[in-house]
């Protein structure tokens, strides 16, 4: 069996029961859908394509026009990806937050980048991304901006392929999602069909320390993919029942702990899910099935989160004490399985 394009590649990752995270005493049971699976390595893919065949549909999109688009990377790299083969042009507006191996993979995709280099008066840049995008849409001919922020085709992305993979794959019971936010598309298109089937489906919402799409005031952070500086019109808050803002520190230290315990290599919106998740088991009483919406690869985050140097120049170094707590833990759960 083969694919005849790359769109056919894109949804249908796999769940992976994460075993330090379960508590198999109380029946609690948390699984990891793998979004960095996609051919371009993150959540983004789904709400791309989402996104491009409601232009088509709805503005004509046809090869030769452009697509121009603000993000932080993942978006980025999946419209390029998806542009090439379409033969679409496409203009990623990016900013020097995004690792610089994102700038690269979009051209790398024959799209153009356009950086935008001052922070508005918050210390974020994606106001003013956005702000370039829209310009550059205006005055480019047959140009096209998705608005991802706003565009409800990117929560049908999620609505019609993540929440019923998860619901498939663990045979319908599912107890809670845990999902992080910055438009807030993935998130509201998969509360809302896990909600229509269940409305007692537990939705946790996670966002940094800093990030104000569930409220608060901005302050900049070094996660990068989720949290935005303002309320994007995506985010559903009505289908969240609770909301989780989870520091840099905990949310690297909570990358490096996937990759000691279960040999998974994420970016920072996972290990913030993964803290949150932590929290959330120590505090349940019920056996439950838990899922976790693992954004991306940390691959893309090697001169980062994995580096040594960038977490002692971000005074985060010590995240590695907080490792040895983890791996303790998770020996003593190892223990508790085998006594089973
Ligand atoms: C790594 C990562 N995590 C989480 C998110 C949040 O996804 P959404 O925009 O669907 O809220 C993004 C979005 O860019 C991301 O790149």
């Amino acid at each position: 069996m083969y694919a005849n394009s790359l769109v056919e590649l894109i949804g249908n990752t796999p769940l992976l029961h994460l075993r330090s995270l379960s508590n198999e005493q109380r029946n609690i049971r948390v699984f990891g859908k793998l979004e960095c699976h996609n051919p371009g390595y993150s959540v983004k893919d789904r709400s791309a394509l989402q996104l491009l065949r409601q232009a088509e549909r709805d503005y004509g999109l046809k090869p030769g026009w452009s697509i121009v688009e603000s993000t932080s990377g993942n978006m980025g790299h999946a419209l390029a990806m998806l542009c090439a083969i379409h033969g679409y042009r496409f203009i990623c507006v990016l900013d020097p937050k995004t690792p610089k191996a994102n700038a690269n993979v979009v051209r790398a995709f024959g799209g153009q980048v356009e950086m935008v280099n001052q922070p508005d008066e918050t210390g974020s840049y994606q106001k003013k991304r956005i702000a370039v995008a829209k310009s550059l849409a205006a005055t480019t001919p047959n140009c096209i901006n998705l608005d991802q922020y706003n565009n409800p085709a990117a929560i049908d992305a999620h609505y019609y392929s993540t929440g019923p993979e998860i619901v498939n794959q663990l045979s319908g019971k599912v107890d809670a999602v845990v999902v992080s936010a910055s438009t807030g598309s993935h998130l509201s298109g998969i509360a809302r069909y896990l909600k229509e089937r269940d409305s007692r489906t537990h939705v946790i919402g996670v966002e940094p320390e800093g990030s104000v799409v569930f409220g608060g005031v901005y302050v900049p952070h070094l996660q990068n993919g989720s949290g935005l500086s303002f309320k994007p019109g995506n985010i559903l808050t009505d289908l969240v029942d609770e909301t989780v803002k989870v520091s840099d520190r905990h949310a690297f230290a909570g990358c490096h702990r996937l990759a000691l315990d279960e040999g998974l290599l994420l970016g920072g919106s996972s290990g913030s899910i993964a803290h949150a998740a932590r929290c959330y088991v120590e505090r349940l009483n019920d056996p439950a099935n838990i899922v976790l919406v693992l954004p991306d690869s940390g691959v893309k985050y090697l001169e980062t989160i994995y580096d040594d140097e960038w977490l002692s120049a971000h005074r985060l170094h010590d995240i590695l004490r907080d490792l040895d707590t983890a791996t303790e833990a998770t020996e003593a759960h190892a223990l508790a399985l085998e006594s089973l």
